[in-house]
């Protein structure tokens, strides 16, 4: 038979969820969407987690404006507290979901759109979701500015093939590619490692990366 349920465990769980709201509100890095007053934002990280990746990477470019988005606040919410802890001025923290980012930048004015570990739905009737379909891709033209690019690391050969194989297919251009990340010589930036990457790097995990650009008319 199964365990009475415990009402108590409710409330545990409810204050958890709220506590971890207030976290995130807390930080005067983290926005929710209808907070967020469109701005020029150079790099986006879509998929972001904790976005660790865009922290460390926005401390090396102080010059540039970073923007991690996840639809998963509490994730989202620690690198907001190591940003704060390094004291970065030039990145923020966005809940939102990908089809709703045209309302979070200017359309044509982002440099760089980073996809890292997206989750792969393998699953064919899900292929909706993954964030390099096309709809995803059509969003991304949108967003980048004319020399602007896009840049995936995954570590599932079959989902970052078949993403190759859309963005070839829809009018991509490859600039950079690797089937191992970490033993090539690309640069040291997109080798930082995501939280996802830490995680699984030292269990056998081998890095796909490619960055890709779709050439806009004058
Ligand atoms: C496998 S995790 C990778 C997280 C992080 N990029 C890393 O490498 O550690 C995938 C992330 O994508 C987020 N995600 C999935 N679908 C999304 C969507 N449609 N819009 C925004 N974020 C999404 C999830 O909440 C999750 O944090």
């Amino acid at each position: 038979m199964s365990e009475p349920l415990n009402p108590d465990d409710f409330v545990i769980t409810r204050r958890r969820k709220k506590f971890k709201f207030a976290m995130f509100a807390n930080s005067s890095l983290c926005f929710e969407l209808d907070e967020w007053k469109r701005a020029a934002i150079d790099v986006v990280e879509v998929g972001a987690g904790t976005g660790f990746f865009s922290v460390e990477l926005a401390s090396r470019h102080p010059e540039q404006t970073f923007l991690a988005v996840d639809v998963k606040g509490d994730r989202l919410q620690k690198g907001a507290y190591e940003a704060e802890a390094r004291n970065l001025t030039n990145i923020r923290f966005l809940r939102a979901r990908a089809d709703q980012l045209l309302e979070v930048v200017k359309p044509g004015s982002v440099s760089q759109v980073w996809l890292t570990f997206p989750d792969p739905f393998p699953k064919k009737r899900s292929a909706g979701r993954r964030l390099t379909n096309k709809t995803f891709l059509y969003t991304y033209t949108k967003m980048l500015n004319k020399s602007g690019s896009l840049s995936l690391k995954h570590d599932s050969r079959e989902f970052f093939m078949w993403s190759l194989e859309q963005l070839v297919a829809y009018g991509w251009h490859i600039d950079e590619l690797s089937f191992d990340l970490h033993d090539s010589d690309l640069s040291d930036d997109y080798k930082i490692l995501t939280s996802y990457e830490t995680r699984w790097l030292g269990e056998g995990l081998v890095t796909n990366f490619v960055r890709a650009h779709v050439p806009k008319n004058q």
